[in-house]
């Protein structure tokens, strides 16, 4: 990565125009917005205001943060309340210019508590009709199978998802890391590729680097959600290097989440300086502190990056999104025109 460049400015970064490959539509779920929906749904929340609940954003790894998030996500109950959640998003990515975005969501939080898979996916589709329509945002979904629950469940959940296949990129592999390793998942993914869908799994965040060679080799991934643990093994680096398989950073995440202790201490610089393909993403912006725009001044700032840098990781977004040939074009011939205007 080259360091003497005139460090970027922060304007620069939030016009730029950008892809988000690894973004958790429950985790927009802003404080506020989750007091509404629980007024609304008459639920009641274990904290008595947004202050206290903002208190409990001090997490000390991903499975404290996972409690609270899915205790968030109980809010959720209509097609009414995704579409609010998922248009909410859209605003502000829109405002950060997200130009394109492969969003994750987890259809067994929700069919667990009893909410239809359709009214899931309804509300989000809509926002995002609506994104591309009024926005120019694209967005594109990828459904998760919690790692916490078995792995009958997620061919239940593949199966009960068959009916909208053809509008998903990919299937994605989250929650849990620790403990469930992805070979956990083989026969699920089988059924994934059967399907005619990519694999894209979250490996290598708090999990070793065992668990990102067991996700490309056993579950078929041609993407790496996190992976910022492979430089703990130089075959798995290699691996990865040799075939430019890419990585969906979350910096500011791995800051709340402990992975790092400070954003000064996150490995992104090496990982480029390795030769692999590296995007920076938000993960789960409400709780983290930072939507994708921050992300990007936070690793500039950080690293004290300059321009070529920082749209080299733009740039690999563009070339790790799942998009056809046309598409891709126009989304480089865009980033280009701002880089060069
Ligand atoms: N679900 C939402 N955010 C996650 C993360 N960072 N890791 C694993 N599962 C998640
Ligand atoms: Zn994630």
């Amino acid at each position: 990565m080259v360091r003497m460049d005139a460090p970027v400015s922060e304007a620069f970064l939030r016009g730029m125009p950008k892809v988000e490959l690894h973004l958790h539509i429950e985790g927009t779920l802003e404080p506020e917005s989750m007091f509404v929906l629980a007024e609304r749904n008459r639920i009641r929340l274990p904290w008595p205001d947004v202050e206290a609940l903002r208190a409990a954003y001090a997490f000390s790894d991903l499975q404290s943060f996972l409690d609270v998030y899915y205790r968030g996500a109980d809010v959720l109950r209509t097609a009414e309340d995704f579409y609010e959640l998922a248009w909410a998003w859209c605003r502000r990515a829109a405002a950060d210019h997200t130009r394109h975005a492969e969003v994750f969501f987890d259809p067994q939080t929700h069919t667990g508590r009893g909410i239809a898979l359709a009214a899931v996916i309804d509300g989000l589709e809509a926002a995002f009709h609506r994104a591309e329509r009024e926005l120019g945002l694209h967005v594109a979904m990828i459904p998760c199978f919690v790692r916490h629950l078995d792995e009958a469940a997620a061919l239940a959940t593949l199966e009960a998802a068959r009916p909208w296949w053809d509008r998903f990129v990919a299937f994605g592999l989250d929650s849990a890391e620790l403990g469930n390793p992805p070979e956990k998942f083989a026969a699920a993914f089988a059924a994934v590729r059967a399907a005619g869908l990519r694999v894209v799994a979250h490996a290598g965040e708090e999990g070793p680097p065992a668990y990102i060679l067991g996700a490309l080799d056993r579950l078929g991934a041609v993407r790496i959600d996190h992976g910022v643990r492979c430089l703990e093994d130089e075959a798995v680096v290699a691996r990865l290097v040799r075939e430019q398989i890419p990585l969906t950073v979350c910096p500011l995440s791995n800051v709340r989440l402990r992975v790092f202790h400070r954003i000064e201490d996150h490995n992104l610089c090496e990982l480029v300086a390795r030769g692999l393909c590296v995007t920076i993403n938000s993960d789960d912006p409400a709780y983290f502190g930072g939507y994708l725009g921050d992300n990007y001044v936070a690793v500039a700032r950080a690293f004290n990056l300059g321009r070529p840098a920082m749209v080299r990781l733009a740039h690999n977004a563009i070339s790790a999104a799942f998009v056809d040939d046309a598409y891709r074009a126009s989304l480089r011939a865009e980033l280009d025109a701002y880089v060069g205007s």
